[in-house]
């Protein structure tokens, strides 16, 4: 399929059936951080109340590099993975102290922060300021592996280029920010790894693992 008609598909999917998410409305890069570091190995119902948690008591950067670490870390409570809160209250003083509080407005730039990887980097890069830059993750990697039948093992830390590669030929330049999130909100609601909704996908036709039978075995994941 070729890269603007597969893009145009999923945004207009994403159109009709987008659950409608408060991190979606705002372009502002703190509040699409927040979100982003709450919903890593976190659900979006168990995350949405932690997201609204946060907004309320800390509405900027500046509040939450003023809270006392203890005070987040309560807030944080029920989330696990406290590391994530430490690393985003220390981040939250680096862009105020050294960024003026204003946060980094690049992918390359935003990957120095601390607990702030390759996905997160994109993620803001891509929603708060439009960079044509490819976010890769559990379900992204289930769309692609699937529609173009890449067989390489998504748990080999090597095939990590190979679906950045293709996922950065197929983002959009007008609009990065909405193919990104509905690529993820695709994996998330329509190709699911047990049961896709073959049947209804606007990609079936083509959809490379649908057409090899091959939907059960795409990605392709060796045990870790
Ligand atoms: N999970 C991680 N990031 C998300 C986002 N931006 N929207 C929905 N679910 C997500």
């Amino acid at each position: 399929i070729d890269s603007q008609l597969f893009a145009n598909t999923l945004i207009r999917w994403y159109g009709q059936h987008k659950r409608a998410l408060p991190w979606r409305d705002t372009r502002n890069p703190y509040y699409i951080w927040l979100s982003e570091v709450i919903l890593q190995q976190t659900r979006v119902a168990q995350g949405l109340p932690y997201y609204l948690k946060f907004t309320d008591a800390y509405p900027t950067v500046q509040d939450l590099a003023a809270a006392p670490e203890d005070e987040v870390l309560r807030l944080w409570q029920g989330l696990g993975y406290y590391s994530r809160a430490r690393n985003m209250h220390h981040t939250a003083r680096q862009i105020v102290d050294e960024y003026g509080g204003n946060f980094p407005d690049t992918y390359q730039e935003l990957l120095k922060l601390r607990g702030i990887g390759s996905y997160t980097a994109a993620a803001i890069a891509s929603f708060a300021f439009r960079e044509q830059v490819a976010v890769l993750d559990g379900n992204v990697f289930r769309v692609l592996a699937r529609v173009f039948g890449v067989t390489d093992d998504i748990a080999a830390p090597a095939s990590r280029k190979i679906f950045q590669k293709l996922a950065d030929t197929l983002v959009p330049a007008d609009h990065p920010d909405t193919f990104n999130q509905a690529i993820m909100e695709f994996g998330a609601i329509q190709c699911t790894p047990l049961m896709p909704d073959c049947l209804f996908c606007p990609l079936q036709q083509a959809c490379f693992a649908f057409n090899h039978g091959m939907v059960q075995e795409l990605p392709v994941k060796s045990k870790a």
